[in-house]
């Protein structure tokens, strides 16, 4: 493909080291690209039919060994541009040698990934609203189950189960929506763009990008074939969700432990020890967590590829592909599995304790005109003189001896307290209508 400007074919090491398989996965991308790129030519009277025709024909059955998983990759192909261009020429002789005209694989590479992350991101954006419409699900399945919610792992209110199920829900569609918004912007084509600089020759990309179905044309050909961020972006939004799940994965890792006992995962969800006969371990949960580490320094790893290559295109951007495949890998996998592992779980927490209603009985005395800083210290005093006895069983001696104006009414259990807050149900088909708009 290069090899006029050198003498000597380039030794193993080099081509150990500069050859990187990872972006095989391009290869239908690849193919749709040289399709749009190949009859934009003949489009402008760049190529003539017969060579239009040949190489589209060419590409055609490279596109169907692709499918069928015939295509054989080899040692000699340097990326997967020049495996499609090698295998064209096997092909069709010599019209193949038409097709990069007016074009480069930097153009080409930024296209291709383009292409393909334009197609995972609606995958993720679907399962991540899958996963956040199962929390609406979760929340009307558990009906009016209450436990307590935590601040610094301590129980604090009493919620129903369902809210603390779709805050979860919430991040999940925020996530997806951060994909949709990057769809936005991935609606660019850079084909057109070259090296670096275009072409002399009559290309139009506005032909091949409507081809392949971007809204637009790049601006600028440098930015155009020598930037990343689009790729760091995706990364990230692949970092967050998996940070989000490695939150949601250590509440479940803590809710099924003996001590927690809110939750029993279902035995095609769990696995065991080989060495502990009696145990069932939350591998699913425990993994999504270790695994979001590696996808975290994915966009470390982004970020550091870019920030010390002058422009335009160096080949550190190669780098990009492995990093943003295993961060998208990383996630659909983890999404299927925490969701199939929530879905078929079994909850059953018991009830929170008796003084998570603390607040509560504070604010039956502010309602009553006493200043909230003096109903919390008397409720704080309460709550520490009755050791053993909860809030609930507290007698009407006690609870004067608190506050002249605390009666037995003002007790209530954990139960009616959450019944206080806001309508969990309410809050389950608001978050089924964002999901349903996100998905539409
Ligand atoms: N394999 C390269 C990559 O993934 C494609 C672009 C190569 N361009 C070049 N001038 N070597 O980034």
């Amino acid at each position: 493909m290069w090899g006029g400007r050198f003498s000597e074919p380039p030794s193993e090491a080099l081509w150990r080291f500069t050859v990187d398989h990872s972006d095989r996965r391009l290869l239908q991308d690849d193919i749709a690209g040289s399709l749009a790129h190949v009859a934009m030519l003949g489009e402008v009277g760049i190529l003539g039919g017969d060579d239009v025709e040949a190489i589209s024909n060419g590409l055609r059955s490279i596109g169907t060994e692709a499918a069928g998983g015939t295509f054989e990759f080899t040692d000699s192909d340097e990326d997967v541009h020049s495996a499609v261009e090698r295998r064209l020429f096997e092909l069709i002789g010599e019209p193949a040698g038409r097709l990069h005209t007016g074009r480069s694989r930097n153009d080409q590479i930024a296209l291709d990934i383009r292409l393909y992350l334009r197609r995972t991101l609606r995958e993720r954006t679907h399962d991540l609203v899958a996963l956040a419409s199962l929390t609406a699900d979760l929340s009307d399945r558990v009906g009016d189950m209450v436990v307590p919610a935590y601040t610094h792992l301590q129980q604090a209110q009493p919620i129903p189960l369902g809210r603390h199920l779709m805050a979860y829900g919430w991040m999940a569609l925020r996530d997806a929506g951060r994909f949709a918004d990057l769809g936005g912007r991935l609606d660019v084509s850079p084909l057109g763009a070259g090296a670096v600089a275009g072409s002399g020759l009559p290309i139009t990309p506005a032909i091949t990008a409507a081809k392949l179905g971007f809204s637009r044309t790049f601006d600028n050909s440098i930015d155009a074939v020598g930037s990343r961020d689009l790729v760091a972006e995706y990364a990230f939004c692949c970092a967050q969700a998996m940070t989000h799940l490695s939150r949601l994965a250590e509440d479940v890792v803590l809710w099924s432990t003996s001590e927690f006992g809110w939750v029993t995962l279902d035995d095609s969800y769990s696995t065991g020890s080989s060495a502990l006969p009696q145990k069932k371990n939350p591998d699913i949960a425990e993994l999504a967590r270790g695994k979001s580490a590696a996808v975290a320094a994915d966009v470390a790893t982004l970020l550091g590829i870019q920030k010390g290559t002058p422009l335009a295109y160096n080949r550190d951007l190669q780098e990009d592909k492995r990093a943003v495949f295993h961060a998208d890998d990383t996630l659909a996998g983890a999404l299927p599995a925490l969701g199939g592992m929530l879905d078929t779980a079994q909850f059953h927490p018991p009830e929170p304790a008796d003084e998570t209603v603390a607040l509560d009985v504070a604010e039956a005395l502010v309602v009553r005109g006493v200043p909230f800083r003096e109903a919390h210290e008397a409720i704080g005093r309460l709550v520490s003189s009755l050791q053993d006895v909860g809030l609930g069983d507290a007698t009407a001696e006690q609870l004067a001896a608190a506050h002249p104006l605390l009666t037995p009414a003002d007790g209530l259990t954990v139960g009616e307290s959450a019944r206080r807050r806001p309508s969990v149900a309410e809050e389950a088909s608001r978050l089924r209508s964002a999901c349903e708009a996100l998905a539409a």
